[in-house]
């Protein structure tokens, strides 16, 4: 699929998405991903940042709040809209543009760190577009991201559940299948049903590498690998939101941090 075709779907997701996400209905990203990553975040005050896929702009507000410059990008425009209206609203000195992520429309050495907050495994042709990160980010630069887990995402996913429905784990399958392009159909289960209804799911084309094929073009691209982490919730966190009982089962998410070298 050409990015262009992928930005359509993400044209048609764009509204239902920000709308549920901004009433709270994205628990995995606000309980679980989102902490964790801003935890496992250098500091990035009075740093130049470059956000990929940044989507209505959630967590590009986030990390601009440290007090980092940040320059947010995404394919879809409807997105970027939602973006740059809390950012009239809100303004946090973000600047967001309308580019795909294989073809950045930036310098080389333009930014001091970037970050991809489950975005990477939603584009076709991912070295080329970690291979433009690389070359945006000065030497010494950071690139962080989260990606559906790629041991356990995979393109067979069902969960194995108790009697009482309850997930007791995961049935995987198809794991090295890397030449797979799969349109995911999914909503926020938390929202509610009516709300389901009216938007149905979102349509989603997702990319799938091994655990090594990730580390190995990162390797091969020339980062240094820096920090990983596979976000499990705590039992507070659990208690309070069910939604997340899967992710204390297998890591659902992978988050990686390397870096470009001086
Ligand atoms: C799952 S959403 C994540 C959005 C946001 N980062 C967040 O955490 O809420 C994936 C995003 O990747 C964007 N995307 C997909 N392919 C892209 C590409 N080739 N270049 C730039 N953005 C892309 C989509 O438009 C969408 O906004």
């Amino acid at each position: 699929m050409k990015a262009e075709e992928v930005a359509a779907y993400w044209e048609r997701n764009a509204t239902a998405w920000t709308k549920m996400a901004r009433l709270g209905f994205d628990v995995c990203r606000n309980h679980l991903n989102t902490p964790c990553f801003l935890n496992m975040l250098p500091e990035v005050k009075g740093l130049k940042g470059l956000d990929v896929g940044c989507g209505e702009g959630f967590n590009t507000r986030l990390v601009a709040e440290r007090g980092a410059q940040l320059t947010g990008i995404d394919i879809c425009e409807k997105f970027l809209g939602f973006a740059r209206e809390s950012e009239a609203s809100e303004p946090l000195g973000i600047d967001y543009q309308l580019a795909s992520a294989g073809d950045l429309p930036f310098d080389a050495g333009s930014f001091d760190f970037a970050i991809a907050t489950m975005s990477m495994m939603d584009i076709p042709n991912i070295p080329a577009a970690v291979a433009e990160v690389f070359r945006v980010l000065k030497p010494g630069g950071f690139f962080q991201f989260s990606i559906c887990h790629p041991c356990f995402q995979t393109p067979l996913f069902n969960w194995a559940k108790d009697e009482n429905g309850e997930p007791v784990g995961l049935v995987c399958g198809d794991y090295f299948n890397e030449e797979l392009e799969q349109v995911l159909e999914w909503t926020f289960t938390s929202a509610p049903e009516e709300m389901k209804k009216e938007f149905g799911n979102f349509t989603i084309p997702t990319y799938f590498k091994t655990l090594s094929g990730w580390l190995n073009m990162l390797l091969d691209i020339g980062f240094v690998l820096e920090r990983f982490l596979e976000p499990c919730p705590d039992a507070e966190t659990l208690a309070k939101y069910p939604a997340l009982k899967g992710t204390a089962k297998v890591a659902l998410f992978l988050h990686i941090r390397c870096r470009k070298p001086l």
